[in-house]
């Protein structure tokens, strides 16, 4: 690495947030297809908390990673891309909202003139509305049959095989072997919830353990914490693979290409985003720290973020005039600060090639049609309207899709 020193003040971040506290859902361990949940007060709280906690990083011009030119105290909508999952009860995009509240709190600043000289302050005391539909300063919301990218993992066919390859491989069932004495003591804690070892068990011990008096008072001591570590074990295999290219880090593979064209953008003279923020569920994270070998130098990570979780990719320019990328991450609000991580060993690298051996070592799915072939998909989520009949790997041939 050239040693160089880092310019003050940052270009820009992708973020990627995880979702805040939500009422309990279910995941079927065979699809890993999920049913609806709601973001709580407790969740709303979370976001709100995190969004302040960005404030003060990336908008308070005395701190180290202030965001160059951006506006701190009322919103400019052009330098805002938010993204969100849509789908599940609007959990997802509800977080980004409370996210918002807390990056752009209202302010007596956002009050405007009218032509007749009358003064108008928005609502709630000036609460800054991040208005959506335009291209750069949109809170898209992406519904499940709209785009694959953030629920990539449903209905994936090759997901799914990948799914019956782990629950049949050596090292699962033996953790499910040791498991196995603890999962018989939590049956009486599961209500009606199956209590094999494939299965999400740490959500509904988590939800009630939260939000029932009766539970919170019974459960055993350490139980909570055995849940967590046996869904730690179970996730970061679900959502991570032998190769970086595998289908099981399908999670983080369709949310690349945002993340590269958005960091790229950033590097040009006439773009105006200087944050880019992805709402999303806690797969990608386990895939990402993965891929990166950002979980060799901090083996703890290698678990399911908390709710509220964020991961920066901030983008720097170095005294040479080179961009550069450093990864942090902040486990929800356990934790205060950011975790500086190493990419590839280095806790900054060139752009360029953070980029390119992600997509060599990656191979990123950018277009539903491409996610419909990696995942041997025909029909659902839109890949109907693709031509099949001369693809060499549906007809028996080609196997490049799979692995
Ligand atoms: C910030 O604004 C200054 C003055 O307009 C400009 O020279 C500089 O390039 C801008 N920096 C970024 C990162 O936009
Ligand atoms: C998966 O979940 C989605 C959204 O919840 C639903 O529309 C779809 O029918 C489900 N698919 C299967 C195979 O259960
Ligand atoms: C100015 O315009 C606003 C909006 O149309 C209206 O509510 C307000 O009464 C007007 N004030 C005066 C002094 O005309
Ligand atoms: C099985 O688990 C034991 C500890 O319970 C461990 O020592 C052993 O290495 C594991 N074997 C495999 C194949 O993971
Ligand atoms: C647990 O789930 C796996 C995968 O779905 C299945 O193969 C196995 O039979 C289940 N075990 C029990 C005891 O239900
Ligand atoms: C609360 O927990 C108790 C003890 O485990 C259980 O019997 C009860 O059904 C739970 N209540 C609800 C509403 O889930
Ligand atoms: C990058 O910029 C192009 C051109 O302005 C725009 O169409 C695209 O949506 C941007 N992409 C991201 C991820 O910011
Ligand atoms: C990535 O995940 C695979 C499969 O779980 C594992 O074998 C590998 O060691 C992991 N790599 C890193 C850097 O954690
Ligand atoms: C976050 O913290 C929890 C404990 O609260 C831990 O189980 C989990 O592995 C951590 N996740 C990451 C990605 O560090
Ligand atoms: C990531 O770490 C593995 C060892 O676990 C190594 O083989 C691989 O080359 C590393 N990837 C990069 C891009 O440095
Ligand atoms: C999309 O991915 C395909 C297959 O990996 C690649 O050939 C193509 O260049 C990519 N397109 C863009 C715009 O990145
Ligand atoms: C892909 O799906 C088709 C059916 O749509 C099936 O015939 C074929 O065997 C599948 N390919 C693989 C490699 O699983």
């Amino acid at each position: 690495m050239v040693n160089t020193t880092t310019v003050a003040g940052l270009v820009g971040v992708v973020l990627l947030v995880r979702h805040g506290d939500s009422t309990t859902y279910y995941q079927d361990p065979n699809t890993y297809n999920s049913t609806q949940s709601y973001i709580t007060p407790l969740g709303e709280q979370q976001e709100y908390e995190l969004g302040s906690f960005l404030r003060s990083t990336y908008l308070n011009p005395d701190s180290p990673s202030f965001i160059q030119n951006i506006s701190t105290e009322v919103v400019n909508v052009d330098q805002l891309a938010v993204r969100a999952d849509a789908g599940g009860g609007n959990g997802i995009l509800n977080s980004a909202y409370a996210l918002l509240q807390g990056l752009y709190p209202a302010t007596r600043q956002s009050e405007i003139t009218l032509a007749n000289g009358t003064n108008v302050l928005p609502p709630l005391g000036g609460y800054q509305y991040v208005p959506g539909k335009s291209v750069t300063a949109t809170l898209q919301s992406l519904e499940y049959w709209q785009s694959p990218s953030l629920t990539s993992w449903m209905e994936c066919e090759y997901f799914q095989d990948h799914l019956i390859r782990l629950y049949a491989s050596t090292s699962f069932i033996n953790m499910s072997t040791t498991a196995a004495p603890f999962l018989t003591a939590l049956k009486p804690y599961l209500g009606g919830v199956s209590n094999n070892f494939t299965n999400m068990i740490y959500d509904h011990v988590n939800f009630q353990y939260t939000y029932n008096k009766t539970y919170y008072e019974t459960l055993p001591p350490t139980f909570l914490e055995q849940a967590r570590y046996y869904a730690d074990f179970v996730q970061r295999n679900v959502f991570t693979d032998s190769t970086p290219s595998s289908i099981g880090q399908v999670a983080i593979r369709t949310l690349f290409p945002e993340i590269f064209w958005a960091l790229g953008n950033m590097t040009l003279a006439s773009n105006k985003v200087k944050m880019n923020i992805q709402e999303v569920d806690y797969k990608p994270f386990i895939s990402l720290f993965n891929v990166t070998n950002a979980t060799l130098t901090n083996p703890n990570i290698g678990g399911i973020p908390n709710d509220a979780s964020v991961v920066a990719l901030e983008l720097s320019k170095n005294s040479q005039g080179q961009y550069e990328i450093g990864m942090k991450f902040k486990n929800g609000t356990e934790d205060s600060q950011f975790t500086q991580l190493e990419i590839f060993g280095n806790t900054s690298i060139a752009l360029n090639s953070f980029t390119q051996t992600l997509i060599d070592t990656t191979i990123p799915i950018n277009s539903t049609n491409n996610w419909c072939f990696s995942c041997n998909q025909t029909i659902e989520r839109g890949c109907s309207v693709f031509n099949y009949s001369n693809d060499p790997f549906l007809n028996g041939v080609g196997t490049g899709y799979t692995g």
